[in-house]
């Protein structure tokens, strides 16, 4: 059994892309200092896998704790880097922060695989490397755009980092570009525990639906589109979940095209705010309050994927559809306002 490292694992897309690995036969440790989250999804994921997977409660920007942890597991694989910080308006007001922690813990990472000779390294990319694109879909080809945020830097930046020390013959790299990952495990066991006040689209039509948040706005009614807000591919956490699967399965089994691949991980269907509105209140027979607001700067008007290689290449196939994204997350909320030993997270309050 190949033991693959999870950074991050006790967060969102980390806790469920660890389910999938050990349903798919791997062994899985993790490193996250629970910075942004708690232990708690990795209950979530023993009580979904009946398996106990150890997480190592380590802050990846120091090096020698991070050493500390390949010297106890000389065995690892692969690593999935998804340790991160991810609230890009957080990134605006505290942009070296976000520099720090996001490119400091990359960099330790990459010298441990070095030093540890694991050049297996798939890293959580993001479709905001794209910035604004002039075409779409987007292509893994597609230019990239200056980043819209200090955020979107650190992927751009991380994206670099990679391909640079891949270019010296010391890594085999996948960087995955999300584009929207939402919903919940089928099981309603793991989930997404959003910190302070939501500024993804999902999370608030949730925390708006159950009354945590008394109404939300939609950005925007006038933009160029079929309905007029904006557009955006919406992908469900665990489908992006199992490309990471897929990812360590084709990058082991050599498959790798060159030293850093680069997959899109998106449905490919742009789908408007105010369908995706329209998608929740069906499933949850919820009628949101919401209302039109002025545009929001720095949006992107429109932008979804083009997926084929991920399909084609990691055979990936896409299990989940919006209807499916939306009945998941309004569970998960439901369940987060009748559990209370998910509350911990809420502590740490971003603005
Ligand atoms: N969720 C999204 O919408 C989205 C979209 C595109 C890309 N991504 C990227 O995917 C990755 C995972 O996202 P997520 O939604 O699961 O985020 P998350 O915040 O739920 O999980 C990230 C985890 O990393 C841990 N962490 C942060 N800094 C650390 C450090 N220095 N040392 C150890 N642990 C640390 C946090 O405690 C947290 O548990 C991130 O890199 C994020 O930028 C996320």
């Amino acid at each position: 059994m190949q033991k693959i490292l999870v950074t991050g694992g006790c967060g969102y897309i980390g806790a469920h892309t660890i389910v999938d690995l050990l349903e798919n036969g791997y062994e899985v440790i993790s490193i996250d200092n629970n910075s942004r989250s708690t232990p708690q999804l990795l209950a979530g994921v023993e009580k979904i896998t009946a398996k106990k997977v150890k997480n190592y409660k380590v802050d990846l920007c120091s090096y020698d704790d991070t050493v500390a942890v390949f010297q106890e597991n000389r065995d690892v694989a692969a690593i999935i880097h998804f340790a991160a910080y991810k609230a890009v308006g957080e990134s605006v007001s505290e942009p070296l922060m976000y520099f720090e922690n996001n490119l400091q813990s990359l960099v330790n990472l990459l010298k441990c695989t070095k030093e540890f000779n694991i050049p297996h390294f798939v890293f959580s990319s993001s479709c905001t490397v794209y910035g604004n694109p002039d075409h779409i879909p987007v292509t893994e080809l597609t230019p990239q755009q200056p980043a819209e945020s200090p955020y979107g830097a650190t992927k751009q930046m991380g994206e670099r980092i990679i391909n640079d020390f891949a270019h010296t013959g010391s890594l085999k790299s996948i960087l995955l570009r999300y584009f929207n990952p939402v919903g919940a495990h089928p099981s309603i066991a793991i989930g997404e525990v959003p910190l302070g006040r939501p500024a993804n689209l999902v999370p608030a039509i949730t925390q708006t639906a159950i009354g945590k948040l008394p109404t939300m706005q939609v950005y925007g009614d006038d933009y160029p589109t079929r309905d007029g807000s904006c557009v955006r591919d919406y992908i469900h956490v665990s489908d992006i979940a199992h490309a990471h699967t897929l990812a360590v399965n084709y990058m082991l089994d050599g498959k790798l095209k060159s030293n850093v691949d680069v997959f899109n991980l998106g449905t490919g269907n742009g789908v408007t705010v105010l369908e995706a509105i329209k998608a929740f209140e069906a499933v949850s027979g919820v009628k949101l309050n919401y209302s039109i607001g002025p545009r929001r700067p720095g949006d992107v008007v429109d932008i979804y994927a083009n997926n084929d290689k991920a399909i084609k290449e990691l055979g990936w196939n896409i299990k989940y559809n919006l209807d499916d994204m939306m009945r998941t997350a309004w569970e998960w909320e439901l369940r987060l306002r009748d559990d209370k030993t998910l509350h911990t997270s809420q502590n740490f309050q971003l603005n």
